[in-house]
């Protein structure tokens, strides 16, 4: 059998994989079973941000690998201590937890204000969060609950309670959704990403920090998708001048191996003590190692670079026919189009270039290196496929 074949017949049937097996990778390009090169704006679903093969990253994991690459958290390892370092120094925030995927990063969130409210009132009266319609937050039981889409509360019953949904963008919703609800915390995506890459606006984010302000409520971010200088910022929050009192993320700031990491800030940052929350391979030493090489690298001129390349794409699809609109910020880019959005996927493949989808839109994350001869290689072709499905 081969590689797909073995696939299909064994592998759990939950993902709707695109009918390519990748077998190698370097930059932002890969290589099928069969030789053929492809130009990956996806990365992995924003995961290799620095593309296939990132050089440094991989000596940063080897390096950890030879020195010790796993000791559980009953001891302290330099990696750990490091990368929680920098990203609070970075963000302004205090403490970090670190598990292995947004969804468990968003579940420590959750852990987070709820427990800030049962110390506060002794009791569970303030444990709801708001969370928005069309939001994406993971696939664990509560990370369903706290998903604002309809098809994800369906088959897995009964569902976490403790989530109620606010329509983004409509602040009075979200005011009376405050009202009426005793509530620990809001949780947003600046850009919801698996929505359909739909950014918030900036009003609507400042009054969400506002009524959490007033109501001694968390802000929490997820910043799993548009983490890790996707929208030319480091987190997503700073383009919109806030401060959330939590910020979680994962994909892209584990380069390949998996991550996720919330960050707390002053006010919940003593909430977590002994014993509340943990994980075996939480903070794993080696995943560390790749992360801090990572967050070093995301230097203020490579975040410059994503919004003029981010700018760049946006020119190259200006005037396309049969493209209704580009929705997104840096290299995170929703592209709604006449023709269907999985068939324009696979005509892409078909000639090279591998996209994404969100909900009924092209969905565009390239590696932030990504050069801009691959760009015009890799634009041309989704051009022409979304051309030629114009109506
Ligand atoms: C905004 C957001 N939150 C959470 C998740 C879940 O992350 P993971 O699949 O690593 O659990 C995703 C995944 O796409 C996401 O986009």
């Amino acid at each position: 059998m081969g590689i797909i074949e073995t696939d299909k017949e064994y592998v759990a049937g939950t993902y709707k994989r695109f009918n390519v097996a990748l077998v190698k990778g370097e930059g932002a390009k890969a290589w099928d079973e069969n030789g053929r090169e492809y130009i990956d704006l996806g990365s992995g679903i924003a995961v290799n941000i620095f593309g296939y093969g990132d050089h440094e990253w991989k000596q940063a994991v080897e390096k950890q690998l030879d020195a010790i690459p796993h000791s559980s958290n009953l001891y302290y390892t330099e990696p750990c201590g490091k990368l929680a370092k920098m990203l609070c120094e970075r963000t302004g925030l205090k403490k970090v937890f670190f598990g292995n995927s947004g969804a468990e990063a968003n579940e420590c969130a959750v852990k987070v204000a709820r427990k800030y409210a049962h110390d506060k009132y002794g009791d569970e009266s303030h444990s709801t969060v708001i969370t928005l319609i069309n939001s994406f937050h993971g696939r664990t039981l509560a990370m369903l609950s706290a998903t604002g889409q309809e098809h994800f509360h369906q088959h897995f019953g009964p569902f976490t309670p403790g989530f109620v949904y606010a329509k983004a963008n409509d602040v009075e919703g979200l005011r009376q959704i405050s009202r009426e609800n005793a509530c620990c915390a809001i949780m947003l995506e600046m850009v919801q990403g698996e929505g359909g890459v739909m950014p918030l606006e900036n009003d609507f984010v400042k009054a969400a920090e506002e009524i959490c302000r007033g109501n001694d409520m968390l802000l929490i971010v997820d910043e799993v998708q548009t983490g890790n200088g996707r929208t030319g910022k480091l987190y997503s929050y700073m383009n919109f001048g806030i401060k959330p009192d939590i910020v979680t993320t994962a994909k892209g700031l584990g380069g390949g191996l998996p991550i996720g990491a919330c960050m707390i800030g002053e006010k919940a940052e003593r909430t977590l003590g002994f014993g509340d929350h943990g994980s075996t391979f939480g903070g794993n030493p080696t995943v560390c190692a790749g992360a801090v090489s990572i967050l070093e690298r995301l230097t203020d001129d490579v975040l410059s670079e994503v919004e003029k390349k981010g700018l760049y794409i946006r020119k190259k699809l200006e005037g396309a026919k049969g493209l209704k609109s580009v929705s997104g910020m840096g290299l995170m880019l929703g592209l709604d189009t006449e023709g269907s959005a999985g068939e324009i996927a696979n005509a892409c493949l078909e000639n090279g270039v591998l996209v994404l989808t969100a909900k009924t839109k092209i969905r565009l994350l390239p590696p932030l290196t990504i050069s801009y001869g691959e760009l015009d290689r890799a634009i041309g072709v989704l051009r022409e496929q979304i051309e030629l499905r114009a109506k």
